[in-house]
């Protein structure tokens, strides 16, 4: 279906908009409903999601934790929208977004939710200030004032003096700054970090994951990140610990904790 707006569906969306920005103070970033999500290979079924029901309250910072395959990534695309579950329901801010069109659907993408892919995903032949003024552009946002917030976001993220640099010319580190830098453009209510320190070596990704945080902190932004990455347990306020596509057990804060004296005990005794 292409993308033209006439001014009929560019009001509609702003009438749904408003009415999202009415609800924007509510408790609940993000609200998952017993969701499956199976996958169907010839005769065969995969099932990547056996029933999934999470609250994440707003400002939150959730660590998503699990072993390769246990539905991370499957769970991030229908919290994020790019796939609809089998069954169950996803709620963006109290909006079941199974009842969007692909129009309301697009701009909740853009302008609430900001993803961190663990391969970047940046443009090649763009630099780091077109990588992170192209999600304002797509937002309706003037290009000199998109150039204006995209460098001073970089610049948060300790990028200022690297503006003009291709991917290519970054380090792992670097980019993964630059593709935190393009999801937090426009300040988006929660952030999506799948496996965002997976291609970081670990001082690197010490410093994505105190970047999120103090994002986190500094605007409230709820972050949801997947990982089995145990320093990621460090900044969570709640662990969600997947196991064949079912939530096995959540644990809050005083828990991360214990958890945490868990491993320092278990690497004291390897020593
Ligand atoms: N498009 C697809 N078609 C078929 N099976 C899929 C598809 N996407 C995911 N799966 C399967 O669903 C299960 C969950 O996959 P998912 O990518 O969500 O795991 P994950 O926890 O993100 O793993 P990793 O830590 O390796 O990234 C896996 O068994 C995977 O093979
Ligand atoms: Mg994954």
């Amino acid at each position: 279906m292409p993308l033209a707006l006439d001014s009929e569906r560019l009001q509609s969306i702003r009438n749904h908009l408003g009415e999202l920005r009415a609800r924007r103070l509510s408790e609940n970033a993000v609200r998952t409903v017993d969701v499956k999500r199976r996958f169907h290979l010839g005769e065969h079924v995969v099932h990547a999601l056996r029933g999934v029901t999470l609250t994440i309250k707003r400002g939150e910072y959730i660590s998503i934790m699990g072993a390769s395959g246990t539905g991370k990534t499957t769970l991030f695309n229908l919290i994020g929208g790019l796939d609809k579950p089998s069954e169950g329901e996803v709620f963006i801010d109290e909006v079941n977004i199974a009842q969007l069109d692909p129009f309301e659907l697009a701009w909740i993408r853009c302008r609430k939710i900001g993803y961190i892919f663990q391969d970047f995903r940046l443009i090649a032949v763009m630099t780091a200030l077109e990588n992170v003024t192209l999600p304002l552009i797509f937002a309706g946002v003037s290009q000199d004032d998109a150039r204006d917030r995209a460098g001073a976001i970089l610049t948060q993220v300790g990028l200022g003096d690297r503006l003009k640099h291709k991917p290519g010319r970054l380090s792992g580190g670097q980019q993964q700054r630059v593709a935190v830098a393009r999801a937090f453009a426009n300040s988006p209510a929660i952030i999506l970090a799948d496996e965002p320190t997976g291609n970081l070596d670990l001082q690197t990704g010490l410093e994505i994951i105190e970047l999120l945080k103090k994002l986190n902190q500094d605007r409230r932004t709820t972050i949801i990140s997947a990982t089995h990455d145990k320093k990621m347990l460090d900044v969570a306020d709640r662990i969600v610990w997947l196991s064949d596509g079912q939530i096995d057990r959540i644990e809050d804060r005083s828990a991360v904790q214990i958890s945490l004296g868990r491993i320092a005990s278990i690497h004291e005794e390897g020593k």
